[in-house]
């Protein structure tokens, strides 16, 4: 595992979108894994930059979402469609049909779920997947638990997931208690990871992350044993590493 530790936050997401934009250009028709959360935000602001600047090409890309809430739908303000469209989608130039996000409104979710890991095979797989990570370690919607699925699925979320991802929800109770998630398997799959994170708050999930060892109650350990895992740090979330770096 590759980590790099930056000053702050900035440097932190245009590290990021470098290694993006890179990515985009070896292969304009690469397909990317994305995610949401308030920790993509700079990086997504800093490729849309390049996109106006004209250093970036859009066009032939795929994106498929990590995740979505059960029963929001894509217009709702907080459904992760939304945050999507608003915040990266609809600035650069990347054609609607090549943007996937799992449908939390889906009749059959069973099929849904199936269908979403058949587009990505079909696509020919994640070439580069952007992840956050919870303060309880999760990724994706992949929470602490005895055992994680595999593939895309529909989780519960834990009672601290709901508490501290109600910041973007007018109230508790309107958090929904679950999620369309990318499974770990789908996860670990992808060809190359880049998890971001800053933050105090971070720090703890951070160290557990890096361990060295790896445990279901912190589903992102096990990204250890990804081949080619990037972690991208500012200090704060790199405050409790000490030989690893
Ligand atoms: C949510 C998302 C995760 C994200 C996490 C951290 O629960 N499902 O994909 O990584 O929150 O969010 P933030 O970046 O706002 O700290």
């Amino acid at each position: 595992m590759r980590i790099i530790v930056e000053n702050n936050y900035d440097e932190m997401s245009r590290t990021a979108a470098g290694i993006v934009a890179d990515e985009v250009r070896r292969k304009p028709d690469c397909v990317l894994g994305l995610a949401t959360g308030s920790t993509p935000l700079g990086m997504y602001r800093e490729l849309i930059a390049m996109y106006q600047r004209e250093e970036l090409d859009f066009s032939g890309i795929k994106t498929f979402n990590l995740d979505e809430y059960f029963t929001l739908p894509p217009d709702h303000p907080q459904s992760y469609h939304y945050f999507m469209f608003e915040n990266f989608f609809n600035h650069i130039n990347v054609p609607k049909e090549q943007i996937h996000l799992p449908q939390g409104t889906a009749t059959d979710i069973q099929k849904a779920c199936q269908e979403y890991e058949k587009a990505i095979a079909q696509a020919g797989g994640i070439d580069l997947l952007v992840l956050g990570i919870g303060e309880n370690g999760h990724i994706g919607f992949n929470e602490p638990a005895e055992r994680l699925q595999v593939g895309t699925h529909l989780a519960d979320l834990t009672e601290e997931t709901v508490r501290v991802n109600s910041r973007f929800f007018p109230s508790l109770p309107k958090v929904p208690r679950q999620a369309v998630t990318m499974g770990l398997g789908t996860i670990l799959k992808a060809r190359r990871i880049l998890l971001l994170a800053n933050g105090l708050r971070k720090a703890p999930a951070i160290k557990e992350t890096v361990s060295g060892f790896i445990t279901t109650k912190c589903p992102a350990s096990l990204l250890q044993v990804h081949p080619d895992m990037t972690l991208i740090l500012d200090r704060e979330a790199a405050s409790l590493l000490k030989n690893q770096i």
